[in-house]
């Protein structure tokens, strides 16, 4: 076959790659053409600790199978240094998937600083730090794709993780400004958010639910989105069992609730018609903040000329 997709040429950085789903996106990506950036601190789940075993047996992995590929031991916090690795091996860097991740959940009331902070140090700030240095070359070379990692806990919560809910939405606003930014110059980000079995739901997961969630069945798709050929630019990405879609925010048609311009609204407005406020059943996707505000200002045009065709109706009324 000849138009398998290739990345020959193309560097990826993929971070926590020692296992999970970083590890089959590293695979993946060797076996593919790319030179890949093997980044893992290989601490535990919870972010202690840490070896060079992981990241290393990844490594040998790719070489093994033909393909080319270095290790990294760095913290995502240190982004630059995982870039720099990137740079002195390979002379470039086209691919930055951010996908090292921990956990410390606790219910919110047991919840400390610290628990908060370390996920989103690890989540949240890792993934700009290594973007963030990665960003340069993107721009200089008129190519970038970036991979952000959420989770259905972000999108959906989750009892008990209240701070890796927080960061992973967190990583939504990221991609959101970012697809903007970059579009320009032909940088690309999307957000995968993941189903799969690891060592981070190996014990939430029931046994015969968890063979099925390869992290094998979600790498082509996060392959894909790393491509040239792929134009997806700013979508959340949702995959698992060999399965993928796309998720969107949608907004309810909403309710005026004031009936001209010049009065003010009642808290009473809002309980009455509380149900029009809320009611989804038209309820539609808006593609960029200035959509949103335009249709802000067209309803307000409308409340306008609502008003005026009331004091038209009134000063007629005065005549007869
Ligand atoms: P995993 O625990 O198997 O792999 C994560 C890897 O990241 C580990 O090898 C770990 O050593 C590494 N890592 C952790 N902190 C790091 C740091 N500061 N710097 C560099 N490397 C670090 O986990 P899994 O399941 O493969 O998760 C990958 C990503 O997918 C995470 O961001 C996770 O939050 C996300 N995710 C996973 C889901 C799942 O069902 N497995 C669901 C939703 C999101």
């Amino acid at each position: 076959v000849t138009n398998n997709l290739r990345f020959d040429g193309r560097v990826v950085i993929v971070t926590g790659a020692g296992a999970g789903l970083g590890r089959a996106y590293a695979l993946l990506f060797g076996s593919r053409g790319a030179s890949v950036v093997v980044n893992d601190l290989g601490g535990s789940r919870h972010g202690d600790g840490s070896s060079t075993k992981v990241a290393d047996t990844v490594v040998e992995e790719i070489r093994r199978a033909g393909g080319k590929a270095v290790a990294n031991y760095d913290n995502v916090l240190d982004g630059d240094k995982i870039v720099k690795t990137a740079i002195d091996a390979f002379g470039r860097v086209d691919i930055v998937i951010n996908n090292a991740g921990i956990l410390r959940d606790k219910s919110f009331v047991k919840m400390s600083d610290k628990d908060w902070d370390l996920i989103h140090d690890v989540h949240l700030k890792g993934s700009m730090r290594t973007t963030k240095a990665a960003w340069p070359y993107f721009r200089e070379q008129k190519f970038g794709r970036v991979i952000l990692t959420s989770s259905n806990s972000g999108l959906y919560g989750n009892f008990g993780q209240a701070n890796y809910s927080a960061a992973k939405m967190g990583l939504v606003g990221l991609a959101n400004t970012l697809a903007i930014e970059g579009v320009k110059n032909n940088i690309h980000t999307n957000v995968i958010v993941p189903t799969a079995g690891s060592r981070l739901t190996e014990d939430i997961v029931p046994p015969d639910f968890f063979e099925h969630l390869k992290p094998e069945f979600i790498a082509p798709v996060v392959a894909w989105l790393c491509h040239d050929d792929c134009m997806e630019n700013g979508s959340i990405i949702e995959s698992a069992i060999g399965w993928a879609g796309k998720c969107h925010i949608v907004r309810s048609d909403g309710f005026m609730l004031r009936k001209n311009v010049n009065d003010l609204v009642s808290p009473e407005a809002v309980r009455d018609n509380w149900s029009s406020v809320t009611n989804m059943q038209n309820a539609k996707r808006y593609g960029s903040i200035q959509e949103v505000t335009g249709e802000i200002m067209t309803t307000l045009e409308a409340l306008k000329s609502r008003e005026s065709s009331s004091q038209k109706e009134m000063i007629l009324h005065t005549k007869y």
